[in-house]
């Protein structure tokens, strides 16, 4: 089972387990809700998150994913960029709760409209959009330091729903490295999100 320290004891975000050991809590980190959680259950190598990480999220929603991430970067601080009112509402609850979660109401596309947020070790994007990687690359371009990494949740469908994924997968692998990214690893998400991977790739 994947945990991560429950910053706000005694709180859950969605529909989580909380466990206890000693003094300590935990929140599940539940695989079929979370790809980032089902990326690592399927082996994902490259994690970047660390304690102090400042991190650019896009596509935050609810925040199940959010939250997990901001129990990692305990000290740090987790941009959230989503640009649907109504879960934004709902977002905004969980970030009241979490100080180092920052609400942005913004689309993605338009990083110029959230140029306050300085220099960021990760991007994080789980858009589902067809110009997925054109948006990861457009924000990390403008906010990623170098030798950061950019995450990239593909959703496969959104792309081309008549097109084989792994050959989605190798065209957003290519776009990246065409824009100067190492690509660390691509991990398949099936079964636990159908027709997805993650792509990790580093800004040099
Ligand atoms: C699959 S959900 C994200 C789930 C979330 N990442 C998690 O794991 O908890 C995709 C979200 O991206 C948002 N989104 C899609 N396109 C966007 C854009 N251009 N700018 C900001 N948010 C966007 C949608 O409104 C939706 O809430």
């Amino acid at each position: 089972m994947l945990l991560t320290l429950n910053s706000r004891p005694g709180q859950r975000v969605y529909t989580e387990r909380l466990v206890h050991a000693g003094s300590a809590e935990y929140r599940e980190w539940v695989h079929t809700k979370s790809k980032l959680a089902a990326a690592i259950k399927n082996g994902l190598k490259t994690f970047p998150f660390t304690e102090g990480s400042t991190v650019l999220y896009l596509g935050s929603s609810t925040g199940t994913t959010p939250s997990h991430i901001s129990d990692i970067v305990a000290k740090g601080t987790v941009y959230c960029v989503e640009f649907a009112e109504r879960v934004m509402r709902e977002f905004v609850r969980v970030a009241e709760q979490r100080k180092n979660l920052v609400p942005i109401l913004a689309d993605a596309r338009k990083p110029q409209d959230y140029p306050w947020i300085g220099r960021v070790d990760v991007v994080y994007e789980d858009v589902a959009q067809p110009d997925q990687v054109e948006i990861g690359v457009r924000n990390s371009e403008r906010f990623l330091r170098e030798g950061g990494y950019l995450i990239i949740a593909i959703k496969s469908q959104s792309i081309d729903v008549t097109e084989e994924p792994k050959k989605i997968y190798k065209q957003c692998e290519k776009k990246l490295k065409d824009a100067g990214y190492a690509v660390m690893e691509t991990v398949d998400l099936e079964p636990y999100e159908k027709a997805h991977a993650m792509i990790v790739a580093q800004k040099s």
